[in-house]
């Protein structure tokens, strides 16, 4: 098993959103695995990139009004941005709309319809006829058939969560024109993957894939593989299908070949020889790491496409469950959907790293992360346990040991200092199979024992006797011995962490050391220990949370309304008006009833106005104030009276009530404009 050759890929995020912690826990998975694989001193190759093609990329690029290439420039700095503060160490982070991607997802295809497996077929789809284009369903609006939302997507409700076809919009409409939508046949493109059941179910009972995933996928041959749509019509952004002018790749086509491209991207940088690892004799492993949700496309439509283009398939892809916030889905206006950039506004990545560390495992299952959980648990753990080994026997060491450590421990060192190192095969085993919880259980449990031992031997109070000093030397050497050990098992986890920690013992830890069971050599020196990492803070994370509420609360759920013209505007006479009296209604709870002065100007006209505003204001308050009025607005019989105009005021969804009132100056009777 040694000098094995690894390529390791997470999913690639879609280019059209920032990354948030649920997202996350995908990286981190993958980042550890990686960083494990490669201390244990075997070539691992981790590569990602944006996933840049597709209609919501389109969308999301004519929303904030530029091409859909400045949105994936722009937001693939983001997004590395963001992966580098949480420390995910990428070989190569490229994106699917690339050259290396065209030239891999054209050559795909070509080798497929060569072998037989494409075929064309006539759909329906929705036409504009006024721009001369299919539609995707995307950009189709019209009236939700199940909740009646009015201007919802083609494919789902934004308002209700129900997905349906286009074709059950009431009152379909083209994004484009605005055209009512008619239906028209069109061509498309097909995989099929029918053709390559036999071999696929081969592949997916192999007994490589988690067994629930493996379950999953019985299910689906159970259902009958259907042949896959793999072709969409302009506009689109995407690449063009080979000799069909204005037919394009449908993005989950390219989208996984993207794993190949930014390989290739990395080769052609490095000098790593792509075909050693993409030939179907491959003797290098390769593996994918995704969430549950798209497991699908991993698992039958990316190794039948690579079967039928005559590649290596997968050697497993690993799924991994939900990120849920406080028991559950992340929520924006809870706070819980929390976005990298704004944790890392407030914490540091390794707690993070941690935590998610210490809750996956190989399993599909959701992992939750409880806040209260998340800040006591890296406390006490990392801090508390951890951390504290070194804190506790750093000092002595460096003042009354001129820094140097002895390789002989007490005996109970001794012996729990080689247990803690013969751990290191269950721990790399634990590592290896996504054991991740199991493995941090498995380490603390260490560091417990590790603590047992120093607070046994108590060397701040033995300090004290000159007698106990040889005794004081051996405690703290062995807690400094453990410290490296229990640090070099995490290092995938906490890399930072461990760099500092690497800097504070003035020495590297590799796997091949952890598991030599050898201390450092007596005459070993360290440098002064600072402070590795601090406790999570109770309000930080509160703080955060208010970070990601805030973000919430300005979307656009309350949308300008429809265009008027200047001619409309115009027809508004807005008065000044004094308010000369101001009474509470009887039996109305909402109302106040105003006599609005409108002074000289109008010949001194009084308006009787009822207005919703009790809420906020005591009538006795406003008597004598100026506000602004609709002054020609019809008269409206209402249950108290009539009421001849009406008073602006501001108001939010539940922020309270603000009736408008002019600059001082302004007198009554004077026209607004
Ligand atoms: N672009 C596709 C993947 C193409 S791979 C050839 C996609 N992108 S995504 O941005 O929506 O998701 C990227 C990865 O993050 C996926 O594996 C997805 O399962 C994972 N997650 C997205 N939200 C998640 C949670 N809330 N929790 C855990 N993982 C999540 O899918
Ligand atoms: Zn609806």
């Amino acid at each position: 098993m040694n000098n094995r050759r690894i390529l390791v890929t997470s999913a690639l995020p879609y280019a059209n959103g920032s990354i948030h912690l649920g997202h996350l826990v995908e990286y981190i998975q993958t980042d550890i695995w990686a960083r494990f694989q490669k201390m244990c001193g075997h070539e691992c190759i981790y590569v990602c990139a944006d996933d840049a093609h597709g209609t919501p990329i389109m969308i999301r690029a004519q929303q904030e009004g530029i091409s859909p290439e400045e949105l994936i420039a722009k937001t693939k700095q983001e997004h590395e941005q963001d992966f580098a503060d949480f420390h995910i160490a990428f070989d190569n982070f490229h994106s699917t709309h690339s050259d290396e991607n065209k030239y891999f997802a054209t050559s795909i295809f070509k080798a497929l319809q060569n072998n037989g497996y494409i075929s064309t077929n006539t759909v329906t789809d929705l036409f504009d006829p006024e721009e001369k284009v299919f539609l995707p369903d995307r950009f189709v609006r019209g009236t939700c058939p199940k909740c009646k939302a009015e201007d919802q997507y083609g494919d789902n409700c934004e308002v209700c969560g129900a997905t349906y076809t286009p074709a059950d919009l009431i009152n379909p409409r083209s994004a484009l024109s605005g055209a009512q939508p008619i239906q028209k046949e069109n061509l498309h493109y097909f995989f099929k993957l029918s053709s390559l059941e036999d071999a696929l179910k081969e592949w997916t009972q192999s007994g490589s894939l988690q067994p629930e995933i493996a379950n999953k996928i019985s299910e689906w041959f159970a259902d009958g593989l259907q042949d896959w749509d793999i072709s969409r019509d302009a506009p689109y952004f995407g690449f063009e299908i080979p000799d069909a002018p204005g037919k394009y790749f449908y993005v989950w086509l390219d989208a996984p070949i993207g794993y190949m491209a930014s390989f290739k991207n990395y080769c052609d940088r490095t000098g790593v020889d792509f075909d050693s690892y993409w030939k179907p004799d491959s003797s290098a492993e390769l593996y994918h790491f995704i969430g549950k949700d798209i497991a699908y496309f991993h698992t039958l439509f990316w190794p039948a496409t690579l079967m039928g283009a005559g590649w290596r398939t997968p050697t497993s892809v690993f799924c991994h469950g939900f990120l849920t916030v406080n028991g559950q889905k992340m929520s924006k206006s809870r706070g819980t959907f929390i976005k990298a950039r704004t944790y890392l506004n407030h914490l540091k990545p390794e707690y993070l790293r941690y935590y998610f560390a210490a809750k996956l495992n190989d399993g599909v299952s959701d992992i939750d992360l409880n806040l209260d959980d998340f800040q006591q648990r890296v406390n006490s753990d990392v801090v508390g346990k951890l951390v504290n080994i070194a804190s506790r026997c750093a000092g002595f060491i460096y003042k009354k040991f001129a820094a140097e450590l002895t390789d002989e421990f007490i005996a109970e060192g001794t012996q729990t200092f080689k247990t803690a190192s013969e751990k290191n095969i269950e721990i790399k085993q634990l590592y290896e199979a996504r054991k991740y919880s199991e493995a941090m259980r498995s380490i603390m449990a260490l560091a417990d024992l590790a603590n047992q031992v120093i607070d046994q031997y108590k060397p701040w109070e033995r300090i004290k006797d000159d007698a106990n000093k040889q005794e004081v030397h051996q405690v703290c050497s062995f807690g400094l011995n453990m410290f490296r050990l229990l640090i070099g098992y995490l290092k995938p986890v906490m890399p930072e962490l461990a760099e500092k920690s690497e800097a504070f013992l003035n020495c590297k830890i590799s796997w091949s050391d952890l598991a030599s069971a050898q201390a450092l050599p007596s005459g070993h020196t360290i440098n002064k220990f600072k402070p590795l990492i601090t406790r999570i803070e109770k309000q930080v994370v509160d703080n955060m949370v208010e970070e990601s509420k805030q973000q919430a609360a300005p979307k656009a759920d309350d949308p300008i309304a429809d265009e008027i013209t200047f001619d409309d505007f115009a027809k508004l006479d807005l008065r000044v008006a004094r308010i000369a009296k101001a009474e509470h209604v009887d039996g109305a709870d909402k109302l106040l009833q105003l006599t609005l002065d409108l002074g000289e100007p109008t010949g001194g006209l009084q308006k009787n106005v009822f207005a919703g505003i009790k809420s906020a204001y005591d009538p006795k308050d406003l008597e004598g104030k100026l506000v602004v009025m609709v002054a020609n607005l019809a008269a409206r019989k209402m249950r108290f009276g009539l009421s001849e105009g009406m008073v602006l005021a501001a108001s939010g969804e539940d922020s309270g009530l603000f009736v408008i009132h002019p600059d001082s100056g302004a007198t009554p009777g004077m026209r607004v404009k």
